[in-house]
């Protein structure tokens, strides 16, 4: 099972990932916890370069690739061996966020990302993806706040300086891409508290893993 975890910054995604893993490793299953950019060493190093606002001039061409890059390392190295071991996988973003940042956003053209997506990506898609979704100026407060307690050398508000509307248009590529799957998107409202997020979050998945095992059993 491959659950992906998307939306603006600051709703609060990365706290969800892990009160799910910390929610399913009460069970048989396997859990591995991931993310993007950086669920490897080399996407580690890749990470660094794209979110750092030292690099404020990056082209954006030599943004997406380097976005496609961390995934390509990301899928072979890590991904697909771990779903293959029939471990269940979260990742805390994925290639829809290429679709909203670099596509909607950024402005590239959509094709051109799917035809990038079909080489790295050989069919491989989420079982499950959750948007987290709120007003962007709930999501940005937040992040803000994280990026002011953070240590001083770990800056990574590359994307926090971007514009309000440019945060708009992830928004709205998102929940353009949810109506476009609504068999796999399932849209949360993130202006909610932690533990209500978790609620909805743990209830939609502990149903889907019944389904499933009633199904294989
Ligand atoms: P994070 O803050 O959720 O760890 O994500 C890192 C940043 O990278 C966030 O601002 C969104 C951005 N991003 C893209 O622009 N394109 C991508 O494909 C991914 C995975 C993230």
């Amino acid at each position: 099972m491959f659950i992906t975890f998307e939306g603006i910054e600051g709703c609060g995604k990365s706290t969800q990932v892990r009160l799910l893993a910390d929610f399913l490793k009460d069970g048989t299953a396997t859990i591995l916890v991931t993310r993007e950019p950086g669920g490897t060493e080399i996407g580690g190093k890749i990470r660094s370069i794209l979110l750092d606002s030292v690099n404020a001039k990056i082209d954006s061409l030599t943004e997406l690739l380097l976005y496609e890059a961390d995934r390509a390392q990301h899928v072979e190295e890590i991904i697909r061996p771990c779903l293959e071991a029939k471990k269940i996988v979260l990742c805390d973003r994925f290639s829809d966020a290429t679709l909203c940042y670099q596509g909607y956003a950024r402005g590239f053209d959509l094709e051109l990302i799917e035809r990038l997506h079909k080489i790295i990506l050989k069919g491989l898609k989420p079982d499950m993806t959750f948007l987290l979704d709120c007003p962007v100026e709930i999501g940005l407060g937040r992040a803000w706040k994280r990026i002011a307690l953070a240590a001083k050398n770990r800056k990574e508000d590359r994307f926090e300086r971007e514009e309000t509307g440019f945060h708009e248009k992830v928004r709205q590529g998102y929940l353009h891409l949810a109506k476009a799957e609504p068999a796999r998107f399932h849209i949360i409202d993130a202006s909610q508290d932690i533990p209500a997020i978790h609620h909805d979050i743990a209830s939609i998945v502990s149903s889907r893993l019944k389904s499933r095992n009633a199904r294989t059993h």
